[in-house]
């Protein structure tokens, strides 16, 4: 619809001396079909044209019915209710959404732009939990939707694998871990000396100190330390770099918070040199209280380093050599404040880029409705999750359809996805519940029904046995195919959209829409048995849809099999 708009506004722009963005950004779709295909709000013009909004409409509409793309412009309430040329529309979507490269998300406005997408991020030794599993998939999400909007895009790693909490580990491994045990299921053993390390730490406070004294030696160099940090480290790669490849998640960098303890003296000194550093107890923060933040903590009383100073580091490394000029961190909300600070500091010391920073947040994910817990031990493990969607989803295939070809990567597709889809549908700051017997659910609004919908487009065009698909000229579409290309054109606002929000919510909803319009369709024309030009026209629909729903499935993180 981009285009389109483009026309009407610059008409509109002409006639009331408007600016063309701001009547672009005023353009509505009208809440039923009936009423026409967009809608401008001209009470929203009358104040500075000093004219009724009756008038507006009036002189508007007669120039608007001169554009070859208008069927017609009708004054109606204070609007002006705007009917495409549906046949001239119609074949220039399809054809658009068949044959150019792009279809018909075209868009390229982070061209020459580069960003680094923070996402995923878990902690070493610590199992991957589903507050993770969101930053996973919303952050992929946003990769690909950034790049399909023409921005240069490294999606980045920002592994939690420094810190107090490895002294923790260290100190709890010394104390009653078992080198085979370890070995034989590293995250889970890591993780049970951890909930006992906390259990313990309750009854005697000492293990805290145990635990501050090994990761200051860890900080220092001490071999022992550093021999099994790495080692904890090795073995919950190689179990998260297994859950990435189940979900279809790449990153570009794993970047610890490691990765910066040599390069935070320079932050520290320049916060030192520009006389942003104060006391306080001990350790030495930056004081906020001006705009109404606690105090960011830099250095710890023992002199350790801590998150916030690694993130003034990896902000540095990320703007100077890894070239970003957006600097996005795909974080829970609970990290909101401090991601204010750190934003702040960046600010302060006089970094440009500070006010391209976002902290893109997101809602709690509860299971059957409840909070889980990872200090209390009580955790439900990513891989377990995925691996019984798997399971359920190969069940329903059996069920539906034996004779498929390859079911078991069509179950892995429909498992994953339903993970996937069932997150990423809703509006990302508000909580995600998770049932398995809702997210498989073929009938809902799932994952399994968008790929569905997606495989029976594929299903029918095989049947029609042509790899070229037309529009056949000077076809009009009837009401029903008209509301489906409606929905298609609409692929290039909601990538920008998408991206603007930083919301994928905004694509998976596009979806939904899109199957719901594509099943009314295929339930309502019949596609192989109409006579032609019909028939061209619907198996051409079909294709374009395939396209926009294929494209859109892979901006979102699902995979899209031709067959389930
Ligand atoms: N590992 C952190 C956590 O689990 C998230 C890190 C997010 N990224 C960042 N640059 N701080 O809480």
């Amino acid at each position: 619809m981009k285009e389109i708009k483009g026309v009407i506004a610059a008409e509109v722009a002409k006639v009331s001396g408007l600016d063309e963005s701001v009547v672009i950004g005023m353009l509505e779709y009208p809440p039923n079909a009936d009423m026409g295909d967009l809608a401008l709000p001209c009470f929203k013009l009358a104040k500075s044209l000093r004219k009724s909004p009756a008038q507006i409409a009036e002189e508007l509409a007669a120039s608007l019915a001169k554009l070859n793309e208008i069927e017609e412009a009708a004054p109606s309430g204070g609007f002006l209710n705007i009917r495409l040329a549906k046949g001239a529309f119609a074949e220039h979507v399809v054809t658009k959404s068949i044959n150019d490269v792009h279809g018909l998300f075209s868009s390229e406005r982070g061209k020459g732009r580069t960003a680094v997408v923070d996402y995923s991020a878990p902690n070493i030794a610590k199992p991957f939990g589903v507050g993770h599993l969101r930053s996973t998939i919303i952050g992929q999400s946003i990769v690909r939707m950034m790049r399909e909007d023409g921005f240069h895009v490294e999606g980045l790693n920002h592994l939690g694998d420094w810190g107090t909490q490895f002294g923790k580990n260290i100190a709890a491994y010394m104390r009653w871990g078992d080198e085979e045990k370890v070995r034989a299921n590293p995250i889970r053993e890591l993780f049970k000396l951890y909930v006992r390390f906390h259990e313990e730490a309750e009854k005697d406070p000492a293990l805290e100190d145990e635990g501050r004294y090994w990761f200051k030696q860890l900080e220092e160099g001490n071999e022992e330390a550093i021999r099994l940090w790495k080692w904890f480290i090795e073995e919950s790669l190689k179990a998260f770099k297994e859950t990435y490849q189940l979900l279809g998640v790449e990153f570009d960098h794993y970047l610890g918070e490691s990765f910066y303890t040599d390069k935070m003296d320079a932050v520290v000194n320049e916060l030192r040199e520009k006389g942003l550093l104060v006391e306080d107890d001990g350790a030495e923060v930056v004081d906020l209280s001006e705009y109404g933040m606690p105090p960011c903590l830099i250095l710890k009383s023992d002199g350790t380093s801590i998150y916030p100073t690694r993130d003034l580091a990896s902000a540095e490394y990320r703007h100077r050599v890894l070239g970003a000029d957006t600097l996005v961190y795909v974080v829970g909300a609970e990290q909101k404040l401090h991601f204010q600070q750190v934003f702040k500091v960046l600010e302060l010391m006089g970094r440009d880029y500070a006010k391209n920073c976002t902290h893109v947040a997101f809602g709690l994910m509860k299971f059957n409705g409840e909070r889980l817990s990872t200090r209390r031990g009580h955790v439900v493990y990513l891989e377990d999750v995925l691996t019984k969607a798997i399971e359920e989803a190969a069940k329903i295939i059996e069920d539906k359809n034996p004779n498929l070809a390859n079911k078991q990567e069509v179950a892995r597709s429909v498992g994953v996805g339903a993970v996937i889809f069932n997150d990423l549908k809703t509006y990302r700051i508000h909580e995600v519940d998770f049932r398995y017997e809702d997210v498989l659910n073929f009938d809902g609004e799932t994952g399994p029904y968008v790929q569905y919908t997606h495989a029976r487009a594929c299903s029918v065009l095989r049947k029609a046995e042509t790899r070229e698909t037309a529009w056949p000229a000077g076809y009009v579409p009837n009401e029903i195919e008209w509301g489906l290309i409606v929905q298609l054109s609409q692929a290039d606002e909601t990538l920008e959209r998408a991206v603007d929000e930083y919301d994928p919510s905004v694509m998976a909803r596009f979806i939904l829409q899109v199957c719901h319009a594509f099943n009314r369709f295929y339930h309502n024309n019949p596609i192989l048995q109409s006579d032609e030009p019909t028939r061209s026209a619907r198996l051409a629909l079909t294709d374009a849809t395939r396209k926009v729903l294929a494209k859109a499935l892979y901006l979102i993180g699902l995979d899209a099999p031709e067959e389930m």
